[in-house]
């Protein structure tokens, strides 16, 4: 039988320099999201897919993160008190329990794949996932559970992949594609960020993936990749050709780049429209501000 993937590394270890001056004291991943920090839409992800165990890759200045994930007894007791019961729920929706967390550091932003190589301890010999919080994604059914359920049909490795106009696709890993089986691809080749014209097809890489260990090994034999870091690609292509293979899928959902400034823009007023307690304040702005903007025109 399969192992069942129950681990998964959040590397937050990178600079966010995208978001200076904010990210000088504020861990990017606890930037909001309507309400909540980015790295709780990924925690809920991650928990409706069966992860139970928790693996952040961090750096320096990331303190607020770990903070985060501690109870708060002070607080919880102070809204117990005030009878506030649905912040309380809300809060405890937060709560992590001992023993499934774990920090490990990354002292070198030398890049996702080294990230990921930081964590090879706490993996072992498991199948695991990597999930990047910058990439939110709005789904009926949570994207990592999509993939879940694929993946308990082939194994392997498996890429969450997304369509991309041709002049987005030099900004992300793409996919040289071997069978497309519809919501799933058979891979045969991943080019990270290919020159403009060079890109084996449309299909994106974006942050969400099941990866077997021998990834973890493969990182091991790399020294750098493109621009100067150790690439996550480079050791998934290596597995291309394996008796364990690479699968891109293509999850149903809409991805928003929080880990640049018009994603997150973006994000927030989506997210916000679909909230019912947002919904209708937010809804008259905007069609009041974009009334005002074709009558400016
Ligand atoms: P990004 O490419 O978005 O880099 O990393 P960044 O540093 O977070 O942001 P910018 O580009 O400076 O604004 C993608 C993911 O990989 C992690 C980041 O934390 C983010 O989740 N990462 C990147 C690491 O953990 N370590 C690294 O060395 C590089």
């Amino acid at each position: 039988m399969r192992n069942k993937v129950t681990k998964a590394i959040f590397p937050v270890a990178g600079l966010g320099t995208r978001f200076l001056p904010a990210t000088k004291s504020i861990p990017k991943e606890i930037m909001t999201l309507v309400d909540r920090p980015l790295i709780q839409y990924a925690i809920d992800e991650a928990r409706a897919a069966g992860i139970k165990e928790f693996i952040f890759v961090t750096s320096r200045g990331k303190g607020a993160l770990e903070d985060y994930f501690d109870h708060s007894p002070q607080l919880e007791n102070e809204l117990r008190k005030k009878g506030k019961d649905d912040l309380l729920e809300i809060l405890k929706s937060t709560n992590m329990d001992s023993g499934t967390i774990a920090y490990m550091r990354q002292h070198k932003a030398l890049g996702l794949g080294h990230a990921v190589w930081c964590a090879r301890r706490l993996i072992g010999n498991e199948p695991f996932v990597v999930i990047l919080p910058d990439d939110v994604i709005a789904a009926e059914k949570p994207c990592l559970q999509q993939m879940v359920e694929a993946y308990e049909k082939t194994g392997g490795n498996m890429v969450a992949a997304m369509e991309v106009p041709p002049e987005k696709a030099s900004s992300y890993g793409v996919l040289d594609v071997e069978e497309d089986m519809g919501s799933m691809v058979s891979v045969k080749g991943m080019v990270e960020k290919p020159a403009p014209g060079t890109e084996p097809s449309n299909l994106a890489v974006i942050g969400r993936y099941i990866l077997s260990p021998h990834v973890l090994k493969n990182l091991n034999k790399i020294k750098s990749g493109a621009g100067g870091e150790i690439q996550l690609t480079d050791a998934i292509a290596q597995e291309i050709g394996s008796d364990r293979g690479v699968y891109g899928y293509r999850f149903r959902g809409q991805r928003f780049d929080c880990g640049s400034k018009s994603g997150f823009l973006q994000a927030t007023v989506a997210f916000g429209l679909s909230r019912d307690d947002l919904r209708d304040d937010l809804h008259d702005y905007l069609t009041g501000i974009m009334a005002a903007e074709r009558v400016a025109q």
